[in-house]
């Protein structure tokens, strides 16, 4: 890596008021990383530099057959140092998203190296209190070509942005709607890979949620419109009354979340009985109605663990319990926050 400082960083004073209330993805840091790859030639020129913008030829791949992906991790403070959560289970998934999209891997070791300069260099952006430095690896195709196949080159890229709570004013629920018009993902496709593309395709389904008043979408699986897969961006979580949870499972169509996985250890390890199985959408209704079901959830690294209050869909509404985070989600959010922050014990070696 070559550093080549910001030779005008943002003041002490800028920095702080954009750190008073950052809300999530707005506020960005002074650096970014950038790592060229060329077929032929691999990785190479890896530099952390004066974050700005990109030169693009018009005719980057990217730009017309969107072959990109991404992850999503965060640093947090813990004590007067710096924690990042499972770097490696992130680096591990942006190369089975890289395969999906025939990119070429991005080696463990020069992810997790690129993470950890960005964080070094910027980690006065770190938010005090609740907050923490939201990192977005991602890497793109820029070879310039109109012809459809994988790109011959590529760069790989570190940004870090400043956040707090995803949800505008940090909700204590959020209220959801059922998707019966569109879906995300379906069997073969991407739905698994953390690709652009996925997110491009939610944001009419998101668009209308927003237009009944919700927060997020739910989508159904696209064979039968019936099982329930997950949100726009979060995996989701059902409490029942046995103390029993249910998460859809990981069949090649939803995201495979490392909060999500996160959180089923932290379940099991307390003798929950998780089941990875398929719920429908029909179960749901039918369960909170009967009390069954007594809590639910969304899940991931940048709603940590969100409680779900009310289900909207074309078919009417339900709430879940009375509407706010239950005693399983409060306490499942706590110890994986906990964990992350270095106020609870991290028996699985999680935090670097
Ligand atoms: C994350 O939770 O990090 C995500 O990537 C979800 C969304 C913000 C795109």
């Amino acid at each position: 890596f070559t550093i080549l400082p910001n030779a005008a960083p943002t003041s002490a004073e800028d920095r702080a008021k954009l750190l008073e209330n950052p809300g999530f993805g707005r506020v960005f840091t002074d650096h970014m990383v950038v790592v060229r790859y060329v077929e032929g030639k691999g990785w190479h020129d890896a530099e952390v530099k004066a974050r700005g913008p990109l030169q693009i030829d018009p005719a980057s791949a990217v730009l017309h057959y969107a072959q990109e992906i991404f992850e999503g991790m965060k640093a947090y403070r813990l004590g007067d140092g710096l924690a990042l959560f499972r770097p490696e289970a992130n680096a591990a998934r942006f190369n089975l998203s890289a395969r999906r999209m025939a990119m070429p891997d991005v080696p463990e070791d020069l992810f997790i190296e690129a993470v950890e300069q960005l964080v070094r260099i910027d980690r006065d952006w770190v938010p005090g209190g609740g907050g923490s430095l939201y990192l977005r690896p991602f890497m793109f195709a820029n070879e310039v070509f109109l012809g459809v196949k994988p790109s011959s080159e590529y760069l790989f890229m570190v940004i870090a942005s400043s956040v707090g709570a995803y949800f505008k004013g940090g909700k204590d629920s959020v209220t959801v709607w059922v998707s019966t018009d569109y879906t995300r993902a379906a069997p073969g496709g991407t739905g698994s890979a953390k690709c652009g593309g996925n997110y491009a395709a939610s944001l009419l389904a998101q668009k209308q949620a927003i237009e009944q008043g919700c927060d997020q979408v739910v989508f159904l699986d696209a064979a039968e419109r019936k099982w329930i897969e997950e949100l726009g961006g979060m995996n989701v979580f059902f409490v029942m009354d046995d103390g029993s949870m249910v998460t859809p499972p990981l069949q090649g169509t939803i995201l495979p979340g490392i909060t999500r996985d996160s959180i089923i250890r932290l379940a099991r390890d307390e003798g929950i009985t998780v089941r990875e199985e398929p719920y429908s959408y029909e179960q749901w209704k039918a369960d909170a109605r009967s009390g069954k079901l007594v809590e639910t959830f969304a899940c991931g690294t940048a709603a940590v663990v969100t409680a779900i209050g009310t289900v909207k869909g074309e078919d009417g509404e339900f709430t879940i319990g009375a509407g706010g985070t239950g005693q399983t989600t409060a306490r499942l959010r706590d110890k994986l926050t906990g964990i992350q922050r270095g106020t609870v014990a991290d028996p699985y070696g999680w935090v670097r």
